[in-house]
């Protein structure tokens, strides 16, 4: 089992805030404990676990000065500015003339989580910075058993109380993280403060600049989550390789050591019992039950797994599948596979966007792929997208490109952003190493190669290595042209690329270059040969309904179509060539995009618009992989 300790390696920043207990004057108290893999409850499928949803109505009130976090000279924040305090501001100043508050968040307006902070009213649409949430719950009346906050993600970092306590904090916009609460809960109403800040800088993950908007706030839900005081905090149960199902389960809990557990698939008639070891863990390999099914796009077989220990009852949906690589070849449960995908980011269709991704939307986004590309793959763009969509690729049959946001410029040598990195990469596998659809874990996309940056990246395939030696490790990288005119001559250097499954390139030869798009077939390639070829991205920008038939120009549809008929025709020459995830399925926000007659702030590659409207691009490559996948029957 990655126990806890196996996590331990990966430290993490400290983020100087201070509790409620700390007095005027008093030394700053330490800050409350941040959550990371290796310090906090994992909660694995916690979203399949009963629960009190928290989501709905909270107050809200903006911080962009944090004085909530700190006082005008540093140190304490003033009294009257402690907006976690289990106080009615109102009621003590109307009680006591002498009293100040310059905050009131229950008195504050509403806004509904999940969402962004950047949807809710106009005056905040480029607001970045922190944000104070609060709202009231009745917590289970008769509580035995233990209780924690878990929330699904927050961008970016994040500060939790709870009736005026510190109960923790995390780093990073899109893993979940939790905080046990059990004995801070109180009978009748509890009230709870979220600080969620979003700036971003030359540290964090992602740095500063990026090409997708900074979606701040509590973007995915929030829960009180019960469980018996010994509980199933970690399972993964999986394929092997070599076709076996392994299962690691880790109990928490004062009866989690020498505990009888039982795996079950009831479809399968399958029920193991086995006994935890004096940590609380099991890993156990069977022979796979007879008439299992593995998963597939062309069958996405999915079982209820279960495994009971004592009261608590752990479940999951899970489908069994090998993914691997042989010389140049991707092999699905031993079988070689094209993977006709596209990208993705996490945004729902509609023209006011606020990154709350319902299992509505995401079978919207995720049905115009499988249905409408004829797809069978999607790479999850650029972070851990919500688990309702990797839930969703599992139903549908796609497989996923899951990664975490190290993105152009990171700081390769602050050992504080190589640990913000190796937790979240590490939250993000821990979450979904039971969804069949994850294929590949991707550590970075389009990073300058320099020396601290590949050690860098070495460090995280190795950690993907040592925590799911089930998937293949990828990355998103960039090539070199060589000078000189006539068609592109392209060439990897990019040293990353031994450590790695696949090599994946993006390129935009057509797009921002001054290649004439009938140049591009005859693009010469210089790509390692003995591994499978992957184009994460290519693509152009066009806007819906802007037209322009003779000798198109960049931004109209034909250009688009002229341009991904081209690049596709380049792209089949390509003998190594195993995949295919396009620049991008719908257009997104970003605010380096203001050309004010095509953009408007919004990236336009998509082959839908922001609305749902296919571009003529869509069927070009739609007809491109109907053929491929009526080739591959
Ligand atoms: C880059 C980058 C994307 C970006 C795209 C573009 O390759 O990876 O995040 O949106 O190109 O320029 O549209």
């Amino acid at each position: 089992m990655r126990t806890k300790l196996a996590y331990a390696l990966i430290g993490i920043a400290a983020w100087p805030v201070l509790p409620a207990s700390a007095q005027e004057g008093a030394p700053p108290p330490p800050p409350p404990p941040l959550a990371t893999v290796a310090t906090s409850p994992h909660l694995v499928s916690a979203d399949m676990r009963g629960g009190m949803e928290l989501s709905g109505p909270w107050h809200y009130s903006i911080d962009p000065f944090r004085s909530g976090l700190a006082g005008f000279h540093g140190g304490l924040p003033d009294a009257g500015q402690r907006r976690w305090l289990d106080i009615d501001p109102r009621a003590e100043m109307a009680k006591d003339g002498r009293v100040l508050y310059e905050f009131d968040l229950g008195h504050s307006p509403f806004t509904t989580l999940p969402s962004s902070w950047l949807t809710e009213a106009p005056e905040l649409r480029h607001y970045q910075g922190l944000m104070w949430y609060q709202r009231t719950f009745p917590a289970p009346a008769g509580r035995t058993g233990r209780f924690f906050l878990r929330f699904g993600a927050a961008n970016y970092k994040t500060i939790v109380y709870l009736n005026g306590e510190a109960v923790g904090r995390h780093e990073g916009g899109f893993t979940p993280f939790a905080f046990e609460v059990t004995k801070l809960l109180k009978d009748g109403e509890n009230r709870i403060t979220v600080g969620v800040d979003s700036k971003v800088d030359e540290t964090t993950v992602p740095p500063t600049v990026t090409d997708w908007e900074n979606y701040g706030g509590v973007t995915r839900p929030v829960r009180l989550i019960a469980t018996p005081d010994t509980y199933v905090d970690d399972a993964w149960v999986r394929m092997t390789r070599d076709g076996k199902l392994a299962a690691d389960v880790h109990l928490d809990g004062p009866n989690a050591a020498n505990r009888v557990i039982h795996l079950k698939i009831a479809e399968l008639k399958l029920d193991r019992s086995a006994t935890t070891d004096a940590q609380g863990n099991w890993h156990g390999v069977i022979a796979p039950p007879r008439g299992l099914v593995r998963w597939s796009p062309d069958r996405p077989k999915l079982y209820d797994v279960a495994i009971a220990s004592g009261e608590d009852e752990w479940k999951d949906r899970i489908g069994f599948k090998t993914i691997e690589v042989r010389g140049t070849d991707i092999l699905l449960n031993g079988k070689p596979i094209f993977l006709r995908g596209i990208s993705l980011h996490e945004e729902e269709i509609g023209t006011d966007p606020t990154r709350a991704i319902t299992p509505a939307s995401a079978r919207a986004l995720l049905s115009e792929v499988k249905t409408g590309l004829h797809g069978n793959y999607v790479r999850l763009a650029h972070y851990p997208h919500t688990e309702v969509m990797t839930r969703m690729a599992d139903e549908l049959g796609l497989l996923v490109w899951s990664e975490v946001p190290v993105y152009w410029q990171v700081a390769w040598s602050n050992p504080e952003t190589l640990a913000t990195a190796r937790n979240m990469l590490a939250e993000n596998i821990v979450r979904d190493h039971n969804r069949a659809s994850v294929a590949i874990w991707s550590v970075s996309n389009e990073t300058p190669v320099t020396d601290a940056r590949n050690t860098f990246l070495r460090t995280l395939v190795g950690d993907v290595r040592r925590l799911d030696d089930t998937r293949l490790v990828g990355a998103a990288l960039l090539v070199e042209r060589a000078k000189g005119d006539g068609p592109p001559v392209m060439e990897m250097v990019d040293p990353l690329a031994d450590a790695l499954d696949i090599v994946a390139i993006n390129t935009y030869n057509g797009w921002y270059s001054q290649d004439r798009l009938a140049t591009l077939p005859s693009s010469i390639w210089k790509v390692p040969t003995n591994k499978p070829l992957l184009f994460s991205e290519f693509g152009a920008d066009a806007k819906a309904g802007f037209h322009d038939i003779s000798d198109p120009q960049k931004f109209s549809e034909e250009f688009q179509a002229e341009y991904y008929r081209q690049t596709l025709a380049m792209m089949d020459r390509l003998p190594t060539l195993r995949g295919l995830s396009p620049w991008i399925l719908k257009d997104f926000r970003s605010p380096r995009r203001q050309n004010p007659d095509f953009q408007q702030g919004w990236n336009r590659k998509g082959l839908i618009s922001e609305t749902g409207q296919r571009k003529q691009a869509f069927d070009v490559l739609a007809a491109y992989y109907a053929k491929r996948e009526a080739a591959a029957k």
